[in-house]
């Protein structure tokens, strides 16, 4: 029998790229995974295209990796994701040495690609195409899996915000069918899978078939409640605008879903999230989040942020950081305003640089204050920690909480997916420390 080839993979940007490029990796048959790129036969880099710098960094990698290819001719370089969706064959103007060229909607035929380009060809598929690739995707081989995985059941935006990429890249959304989601979640948990984070672009817009018409998130979370064996629901990311009363419910009434919620607001300004399109007030989204309080009290909320949008005034940058004050994120990611090139605020007269580094320090100095305190506000606790691997030291483990902080514990006969009570005795840089109950 012919050795495997290997495959390395890199994967850039969001959760939905990491769930990508598993399923690249299982319609690959005939190689294996490798982590190392110079034993690679085949090596894929999947995109980000979100932030500029995100984009760069592919273009950088991309150099690289050119004495690889000199040294083994044979090696086929693949750039697939968001990159490749936005710039197609420009990447292979920009770097020859590039072979093929995927988008996110084409990944299911990512064989007939490989075996073009060994033929002598420089395939670029960045189709929609009409068939459903998760169809066409096998079924994922039953290799066992660690105890927390993605489950992509939402792709694609309709909201068009006008900083973002992802309407173009990743195209309008689409919701997978209810049945086809419920039996990739069943074969998860079977191989030891026992926390899911379904993924979307824009998850709570999910209006996927089922029985009876179309469902909702929240339905379709109810759903997965009764999967025996699974512990742990979550899901990601939201947009305010489709946070439907279900969904709030279920939060205070669904036990596997846990109390962690990502809600990018964007801006505090009411002006800036006009300019962005965003289609909700401050107001508005600090109303919601307090119906979500009040649905289940201690949930722990994350968030994104742009500073430095086109026409954002120190006023605006004001109300973002009283913004920031009410909500006090457990996590937030904040970022400089980007120009995407063909989104609507690419167009717009731009902030300096400096104007907007300074905001972001401003911004990430507040953030990280209430991270900071929201992780100390777990000493004394008892949370629940699903135990994902060994820790550094002898005997530790170390898992996450339900509100996904990470937790130490030095803890013999603890093994990976064992969910367990723990007393929270310590809060360090990153993470929490504590001990069974
Ligand atoms: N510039 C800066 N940040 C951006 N994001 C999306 N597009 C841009 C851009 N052009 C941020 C948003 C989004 C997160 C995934 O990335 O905050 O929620
Ligand atoms: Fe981009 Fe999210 Fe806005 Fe959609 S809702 S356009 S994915 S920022």
């Amino acid at each position: 029998m012919a050795e495997p080839k290997k495959l390395y993979i890199k994967t850039y940007g969001c959760q939905m790229n990491v769930y990508d490029s598993e399923r690249m990796a299982e319609v690959m048959d005939g190689y294996v995974k490798t982590e190392t790129p110079e034993d690679a036969d085949m090596i894929l880099l999947n995109t980000c295209h979100i932030r500029e710098k995100a984009a760069e960094k592919v273009y950088s990698e991309l150099g690289r990796f050119k004495n690889l290819k000199v040294e083994k001719p044979d090696l086929r370089i693949g750039v697939a994701g968001c990159v490749a969706q936005a710039e197609g064959e420009e990447i292979m103007r920009r770097q020859p040495m590039v072979d093929l060229v995927v988008g996110p909607q084409s990944y299911h035929r990512l064989p007939e690609l490989e075996a073009k380009s060994r033929a002598g060809q420089k395939p670029v598929d960045i189709d929609f195409p009409e068939e459903d690739k998760f169809e066409k995707l096998k079924g994922r081989p039953k290799a066992s899996r660690g105890p927390t995985a993605f489950l992509s059941v939402q792709e694609g935006c309709d909201k068009f915000c006008a900083f973002c990429v992802v309407p173009y890249t990743r195209g309008a959304e689409v919701s997978r069918p209810v049945q086809q989601i419920i039996r990739e979640a069943n074969d998860l948990v079977e191989r030891g899978v026992r926390e899911i984070t379904l993924l979307g672009q824009n998850v709570n817009a999910y209006h996927g078939e089922g029985e009876g018409g179309t469902w909702s998130l929240a339905k379709l979370i109810w759903e997965l409640d009764k999967v025996d064996g699974l512990e742990r629901i979550r899901f990601t990311t939201s947009h305010p605008n489709d946070m439907s009363d279900d969904l709030i419910e279920a939060h205070g009434t669904c036990k596997k879903l846990m109390p962690y919620l990502h809600l990018p607001v964007q801006s505090g300004s009411d002006k800036i999230l006009k300019r962005m399109n965003r289609s909700h007030t401050a107001e508005e989204y600090l109303k919601l989040i307090e119906r979500i309080r009040e649905a289940r009290p201690d949930i722990l909320m994350s968030g994104d942020f742009i500073v430095g949008f086109p026409e954002e005034t120190e006023e605006d940058f004001q109300a973002t950081m009283d913004l920031l004050e009410a909500v006090k994120y457990g996590y937030a990611y904040s970022f400089k305003y980007s120009t995407r090139p063909g989104t609507p605020a690419a167009e717009r007269e731009q902030l300096s640089e400096d104007v907007k580094s300074e905001r972001l320090s401003r911004l990430q100095e507040v953030i990280t204050r209430h991270q900071r305190e929201v992780q100390d506000d777990m000493v004394g606790r008892k949370v629940n920690v699903l135990f994902e691997k060994p820790g550094r030291l002898e005997g530790q483990m170390v898992g996450k909480s339900e509100y996904l902080h990470a937790v130490h514990v030095q803890a013999d006969g603890v093994q990976a997916g064992d969910l367990r009570e723990v007393e929270i005795t310590e809060s360090g840089p990153n993470s929490l420390r504590g001990q069974i109950a």
